[in-house]
């Protein structure tokens, strides 16, 4: 890790040259003061991916956290877990059949606007170890490519579809009668706030590539999705103790969550925040 200069009211600390950082300085059971709000705010822009240790805060404190970003968003699937609707348990034990977010994606992309940011705060880590999430940093994604490629890719829509991780991830059939989210997004975007171009596909979600046959749909994405998949410089590892809290900016991101601790137990809660703007193009 590196220290990084120009903050006064908060440490960061780098987990990668670009992408994931450590903030210390923060008690997040307690208000911020402006200046470590507008601090972290700029971090988070920075590296995409914020890690909080040492916190402990109840479901009350990490939802009055969030919504100093915006308004809470209730995930599709939330109505099935019963509790609070505004948090979504991340639960998995020796009889679960899979585990939230075991493969790439950005969270809930199905939806016409997705959240701009995801919170999951960790109270129970594999006695193992193990258990990790990996984000992937999708500015970095996009300027790997070629230039020719990049131009292919521009004018290009995909249809990200809530059905999917039900066929791909759960093995199961989406609940019948149920209207899962269904939108489309550019493929490259600029962030509302960077203002910088992104690859905005994952695996989770983006289901077909509009005005192209099924295989040269396939073709695209399956290229793209191992871009991802095979590509570790994207990433930084979030190695999670109870008490950490990780914010990341689901605009410009994707993760994975390795199950790599079964039988073993982990439990969080995560929190996110409704988008303000629909993707736009680049
Ligand atoms: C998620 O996809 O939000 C879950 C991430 C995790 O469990 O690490």
């Amino acid at each position: 890790m590196a220290a990084i200069e120009g903050f006064q009211t908060i440490g960061v600390d780098s987990l990668t040259p670009h992408i994931g950082a450590e903030i210390a300085g923060v008690d997040l059971s307690k208000p911020l003061s402006n200046e470590q709000f507008s601090e972290i705010y700029q971090a988070w822009l920075d590296w995409k991916v914020v890690v909080f240790r040492d916190q402990h805060i109840n479901q009350e404190q990490h939802k009055t956290f969030a919504r100093k970003f915006g308004s809470l968003h209730v995930h599709p699937m939330q109505h099935s877990y019963g509790g609070d609707p505004e948090v979504l348990r991340v639960k998995t034990t020796k009889d679960s059949t899979y585990t939230a977010g075991n493969g790439w994606h950005t969270d809930v992309t199905c939806d016409e606007i997705p959240p701009l940011g995801s919170m999951l705060y960790m109270t129970q880590t594999p006695e193992v170890g193990g258990g990790d999430t990996l984000f992937a940093d999708m500015y970095l994604a996009y300027e790997l490519l070629s230039d020719t490629f990049k131009a292919l890719l521009e004018p290009l829509t995909a249809i990200h579809d809530g059905a999917l991780p039900y066929l791909s991830s759960y093995k199961v059939n989406p609940p019948e009668g149920e209207a899962y989210p269904r939108n489309e997004h550019p493929m490259v975007v600029t962030h509302p706030e960077t203002g910088k171009k992104l690859l905005y596909i994952n695996s989770g979600f983006t289901a077909r590539i509009k005005g192209m046959s099924q295989w040269e749909s396939k073709t695209i994405l399956n290229a793209l999705f191992d871009h991802i998949a095979q590509t570790p410089r994207l990433y930084c590892h979030v190695e999670w103790q109870p008490n950490t809290l990780t914010f990341w900016d689901n605009r410009c991101t994707q993760h994975h969550a390795v199950w790599d601790y079964w039988p073993h137990s982990r439990y969080g809660e995560r929190v996110s925040i409704l988008g303000n703007k629909r993707p736009q193009a680049a």
